[in-house]
């Protein structure tokens, strides 16, 4: 027993120091003219937070920032985002100075970053400071009266933390916004920005670089407008200030030890996070929907937009399309105007719109005391206010809100959202436009009756509501995503064990098997062979968000399966394959007359628009192609492959990249000369995807004999010949119609342009295609050499003249 005793004191000795050590490590403050070390840290007194350095992408590039220590990768603030540390030659350190100010030192003592600089160095210096990070971290500055000095949770990056306050300090004039990272490993400031904007009533917008993409909403007393989630939140309580000194919205956590952060990505969708317990993970609760009304005044002025409405966009009451002929092919931007004017006397009524987002309150007027009927009178007395609504909606509601002019960026909720009041003249009103007074009877009772349906509906909905909620908290844990995992070994038994016979092709991404299930559905399944950088819960959340981008014209995307090395996407099932295998086949190209060829150009065109306009997260495809595009049943074209380059490739829209992917024959001349990539880029493939239909045959390996071209400069030269109907396959000289044939020639040629800000875009596209607009002549191509994609001929500029003298030369 003895000789056990020493081992026992080393132990006790050894537990010693450990317990010193952690006292040493884990303090959470900087006093007065000390550091720390980049290998040191801060950790606040609850153990959540600390503060040190890190590097997200190459190590050798060191940043200071705050992260959560349970998840060391996620990083809630960074102080130096802009200019990183080099970590070459020694350590960078942050220091406290005698001033109270926290000063970023690389190893040769050049001040990387300050909390303070030059121009605010009057404000009053600090007595004794420190620095401490707090529970909350937030990294504050304090003096021996312990008032903040400074504080981290004033300067957000890209995550809004509980108990900051996103807004404007109407004394100092700070406005505390949140930006995008550049991109998951470069933390300096990106493209989006999500800010509260203080014109009229104060509300939430979503930027990019100056453009407005996207608007929460003014407050309402509950919650944004834009947000209309009736559900109380189990895990924040969120409050919106609006005062002489300050306009700020912030969130406090029910219980502290339930974590919870909003992050701006750098793709520019926000999206919460809550932290579970039980797995040590985070989980996405939630992240904004991709459907076209979420873009900022999609419908333009005085119009709603209801996403489950076909069209989605509406006038209002009293209201008509401003542009008929854009609106018929469902280009809504133009928004809608009066028909007929208002009095402006007494005769104006209102129209009641329910479960609305409020239109833009930009230019509105409020006032928090006057009650709805005070409002309606105010709204009456000034000509130019088009609607009214309460400000607050909590118990009977109260306050006044006014719109003055346009009314903008409206929706139409399925549940929640908020009455609105818009003014309409006389002759629009209800009892108007119903003629009929002896109806009044009936149209009481159907009143009760539907008024009864609703009140049972409304009980069953909530009912429905509640079962949804308790499902999801019991499933809370486990990932809750919006897309079904299919199992491995069932997708495995689909696809034979993945067999060749089963292989449908290679994509750009990895092979693509047909898979089919016990119960006979089939699949088309990808098999992701690209090592991608992303970790797998980003690839699972940048799978969920594409999963939801939902377009006739673009493949379903039916699942995942995400397996340690084994990245599957599942898709539906496309039983006509591709459509190169149709126009380019002497056989097969028989079976796609003119109106098909047609109607999948148009297809096309409208799934292009969806990804680079449409949908929030405005993807470019960058590999378009006709074999990227599939066929249905009934030959409708579907887009594949988008939103994989999002996953795999950056995800810059104007992206300088170093390696080139893409497919010969279909990429623009700025890409393969210098690496850039844009949304023009993909109307440059479409442009070749559009001749190759007409024509029949493929770009890259078409040789114009006499004059050396390749297919673009064969079309080109045939257009400006005025001879464009000689390029028409053989097989569709019946079925064709000549005018709709040149107007394709002409779109695809403009789309195939040289010069990038030349070319249209892809909604332009569609107005061109419809003969809504009129088509400019088309300049030189961005290829049309065959030998070597004409690479050395774009490197300098090619005037039109110059190619057709060379053509007429040929000649
Ligand atoms: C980072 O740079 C951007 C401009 O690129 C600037 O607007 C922003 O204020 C800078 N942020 C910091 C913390 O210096
Ligand atoms: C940096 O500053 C510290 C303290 O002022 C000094 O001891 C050190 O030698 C300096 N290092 C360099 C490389 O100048
Ligand atoms: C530096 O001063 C300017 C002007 O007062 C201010 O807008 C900016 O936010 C300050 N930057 C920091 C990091 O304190
Ligand atoms: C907060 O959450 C923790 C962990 O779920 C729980 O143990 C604790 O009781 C909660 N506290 C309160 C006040 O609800
Ligand atoms: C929105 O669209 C749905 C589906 O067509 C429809 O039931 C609903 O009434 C529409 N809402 C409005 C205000 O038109
Ligand atoms: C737009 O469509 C409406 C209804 O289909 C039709 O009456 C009108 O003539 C069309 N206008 C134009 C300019 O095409
Ligand atoms: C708001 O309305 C009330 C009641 O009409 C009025 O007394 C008050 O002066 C108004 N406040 C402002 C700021 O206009
Ligand atoms: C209507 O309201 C606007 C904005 O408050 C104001 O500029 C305008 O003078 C008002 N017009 C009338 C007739 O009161």
């Amino acid at each position: 027993m003895n000789k056990m005793m020493p081992s026992f004191r080393v132990l006790y000795l050894y537990l010693l120091l450990l317990c010193f050590i952690e006292s040493l490590t884990s303090q959470d403050t900087i006093t007065q003219g000390n550091f720390i070390r980049d290998g040191e840290t801060l950790v606040s007194s609850n153990g959540f937070f600390e503060l040190g350095f890190f590097s997200p992408g190459s190590p050798t590039l060191r940043y200071l920032g705050i992260w959560y220590r349970k998840s060391p990768s996620t990083v809630f603030w960074v102080a130096n985002r802009n200019i990183s540390i080099n970590n070459d030659n020694g350590k960078g350190l942050l220091r406290l100075n005698d001033q109270g100010v926290l000063l970023l030192l690389d190893a040769k003592n050049n001040t990387m970053w300050s909390s303070d600089n030059s121009s605010t160095t009057t404000r009053i210096k600090a007595n004794n400071p420190f620095a401490q990070l707090l529970d909350t971290g937030n990294l504050v500055v304090k003096n021996d009266a312990l008032d903040p000095v400074w504080q981290s949770f004033d300067y957000p990056c890209d995550t809004l933390m509980p108990g900051m306050k996103l807004g404007w300090d109407q004394e100092t004039g700070l406005d505390k916004v949140l930006s995008s990272w550049k991109s998951s490993d470069d933390p300096s400031q990106g493209d989006y920005i999500n800010k509260i904007d203080r014109k009229g009533y104060p509300q939430y917008f979503q930027l990019r670089g100056s453009k407005v993409m996207y608007r929460a909403g003014s407050w309402n007393g509950k919650t944004f407008t834009g947000l209309p989630n009736p559900n109380p939140d189990p895990l924040v309580t969120s409050d919106f200030v609006v005062n002489e000194k300050e306009v700020y919205f912030t969130s406090e956590l029910r219980n502290n030890s339930i974590f919870s952060r909003f992050v701006l990505l750098s793709s520019g969708v926000a999206q919460r996070f809550d932290w579970v317990i039980q797995t040590s993970s985070w989980q996405v609760t939630s992240t904004a929907s991709l459907l076209q009304c979420e873009n900022y005044a999609f419908c333009g002025a005085n119009s709603i937009c209801n996403s489950s409405d076909n069209p989605v966009c509406k006038c209002l009451r009293g209201y008509e399309p401003k542009n008929f002929k854009e609106w018929n092919v469902s280009v809504w931007n133009s928004g809608c105007t009066r028909r007929v004017s208002l009095d402006c006397g007494g005769g104006d009524g209102f129209k009641l719109y329910t479960s609305i987002k409020l239109p833009d309150t930009s230019f509105s007027w409020y006032n928090t005391t006057m009650n709805l009927g005070e409002c309606k009178k105010t709204c009456l007395q000034n000509c130019s206010c088009a609607a009214y609504s309460n400000l607050d909606i909590r118990g009977q509601g109260s306050g006044c809100l006014l719109w003055l002019g346009q009314l903008l960026d409206m929706r139409q909720f399925p549940e929640g959202g908020q009455d609105l009041n818009v003014r309409v003249p006389a002759s629009e009103q209800d009892h108007f436009r119903n003629e009929g007074r002896g109806s009044i009877g009936k149209k009481t009772v159907a009143g009760i009756v539907v008024g009864c349906a609703i009140f049972v509906m409304s009980f069953m909905i909530l009912g429905l509501t509640l079962i949804a909620w308790k499902r999801k908290l019991r499933n809370s844990g486990k990932e809750v995503m919006d897309i079904p995992i299919f199992d491995l070994s069932i997708i495995t038994k689909a696809t034979d064990n993945f067999s060749t016979i089963n292989k449908l092709g290679e994509g750009g991404f990895g092979p693509v098997y047909k898979g089919t299930l016990e119960d006979g559905q089939e699949l088309a399944v990808k098999r992701l062979s690209a090592k991608s950088g992303q970790g797998i819960e980003e690839l699972k959340n940048e799978i969920v968000l594409i999963a939801k981008l939902q377009h006739r014209n673009l493949v379903k995307l039916l699942g995942c399966c995400i397996v340690e090395d084994e990245k599957l996407l599942i898709y539906e099932y496309m039983p006509n394959k591709s459509l190169d295998q149709f126009i380019f086949d002497v056989t097969r190209s028989n079976l796609l007359d003119w109106p098909n060829r047609w109607n999948i150009i148009h297809g096309i065109a409208r799934g292009l628009v969806y990804l680079h306009i449409d949908s929030r997260l405005r993807i470019i495809h960058r590999d378009l192609k006709t074999s990227n595009i599939l066929l249905d049943a009934y030959m409708n074209p579907k887009i594949s492959d988008f939103g994989l380059a999002r996953t795999f490739w950056d995800d810059q829209v104007d992206a300088n990249t170093d390696k080139i992917v893409g497919t010969h024959g279909y990429m623009p001349p700025e890409y393969i000369l210098h690496g850039r990539f844009s949304m023009k880029s993909d109307v440059f493939s479409f442009g070749v995807i559009v001749l190759e239909i007409v024509i029949g045959k493929k770009n890259r390996g078409f040789l114009d004999q006499e004059y050396g071209l390749n297919l673009l400069g064969h079309a080109w030269r045939l257009w400006i010949q005025g001879r464009p109907m000689e390029l028409l396959d053989e097989c569709l000289k019946e079925s064709c119609n000549e005018s709709e044939v040149i107007r394709c020639i002409h779109v695809g040629l403009l789309c195939v342009q040289q010069k990038v800000e030349d070319r249209p875009d892809m909604s332009t596209v569609v107005l061109m295609l419809n003969g809504e607009k009129l088509l400019p002549q088309p300049k030189v191509p961005g290829f049309y050499t065959a030998d070597g994609d004409g690479l050395a001929d774009s490197k300098h500029e090619i005037s039109q003249n110059e190619i057709s003298q060379t053509m007429l030369e040929g000649r």
